[in-house]
């Protein structure tokens, strides 16, 4: 009786299932009515009674063992798992989906490493602002368009009329970031600041009232236009192909004297018209300028001593230009379909 059931207990521990029918042998040969197992139990009954207690302890946890087994493997047949001892090499993998990441962290990040490279720092600040930090040491003027209700996303104003430092509003451009940057810290700065964006716009394929830019920062003696240029021209060279040519049209900002935009040789034609860049050759991807003096002055830094440069864009406009994205709206939809034709190391 005990060789008996050493033996079994070596054949069930030995067991390895390669396929479901061997497995229903198993059931068949050990455990089911007419099995080996329920045969020792039929032996069971003559054994003389002193020995009883040993042999049925034995003979139970055979059963035991050879139920667990079955029950176990007949589990990884049904739901694959190959950890329990199943495993069939035929079975398609599963489909995974990994996720991407959006459009706009990717050019984001590219963006920050590409000024990272040149020892720029990242700088954040608050979406929700006052007008002293979007507006007014900035150099708007009480007066200027951009402060007008119709731009400007406004939480708490002291009156309808006029505009007060004090106003509490979401900011519309993350110029206020250097602003707060040039309250802190003191030269040199080299910065950038990634961040959202709020205008009262209504929402179209080429404008939303959410949106993303870059500010930039560069203070120091001796900053000069060229080192705005070089680092411009550096910037476009890496983030849109070595073949790409800027230009540098004068513009106006309160905040930058003397001021300019940037357009970059069309990403499509490389510069010889077509209908993205209407035929000029030309897009347009960024506003900057000098710092103006008043600015530096009304956030403490000495304009006699310092000189900087600050250039803000857009990532939207950025990732458009380099994805060839015709629909701003198509950023914060989040259609996977749109989404998943993205992937990248950054
Ligand atoms: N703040 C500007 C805007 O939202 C962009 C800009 C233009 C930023 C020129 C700058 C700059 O720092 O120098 O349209």
């Amino acid at each position: 009786m005990l060789d008996k059931i050493r033996k079994l207990e070596k054949e069930i521990s030995e067991f390895r299932d390669n396929d479901g029918g061997a497995l229903e042998e198993f059931r068949l040969k050990y455990l089911s009515k007419k099995g080996l197992i329920p045969s020792l139990f039929q032996e069971f009954r003559n054994i003389p009674k002193e020995d009883k207690g040993k042999y049925g302890k034995l003979i139970n946890d055979l059963k035991n063992e050879a139920t667990e087994k079955y029950t176990r493997l007949k589990e990884s047949v049904d739901t694959g798992d190959s950890q329990s001892g199943f495993t069939d090499l035929t079975r398609p993998a599963e489909k995974s989906f990994p996720g991407s990441r959006h459009p706009l962290s990717i050019v984001r990040n590219e963006i920050i490493s590409i000024f990272q490279r040149l020892g720029f720092t990242i700088s954040e600040g608050p979406e929700i602002e006052n007008d002293e930090h979007v507006f007014t040491k900035l150099n708007f003027p009480p007066e200027h368009p951009a402060r007008d209700m119709q731009d400007t996303f406004y939480i708490k104003r002291k009156s309808e009329e006029d505009s007060d430092p004090d106003d509490i509003l979401l900011r519309t451009h993350t110029s206020s970031v250097q602003v707060r940057v040039m309250e802190n810290e003191k030269p040199p700065i080299r910065t950038i600041s990634p961040g959202r964006v709020f205008r009262n716009e209504a929402i179209s394929a080429r404008a939303h009232c959410i949106f993303h830019q870059v500010e930039g920062l560069y203070i120091d003696t001796n900053v000069s236009f060229a080192d705005l240029k070089q680092t411009l021209y550096f910037f476009a060279v890496e983030m849109f192909g070595k073949e790409t040519k800027i230009r540098l049209r004068p513009s106006y900002f309160p905040f930058t004297e003397p001021s300019a935009e940037m357009d970059i040789s069309c990403t499509i034609c490389g510069g010889k018209g077509c209908n993205v860049c209407k035929y000029t050759g030309w897009l347009e991807i960024l506003g900057c300028g000098m710092v103006d003096p008043n600015v530096l002055e009304y956030c403490g830094i000495d304009n006699q001593k310092y000189t900087g440069f600050a250039f803000g864009m857009g990532i939207e406009r950025a990732a458009m230009l380099k994805y060839q994205v015709n629909d701003l709206r198509l950023y914060f939809e989040n259609d996977v379909r749109f989404l998943k034709q993205f992937s990248s190391s950054f």
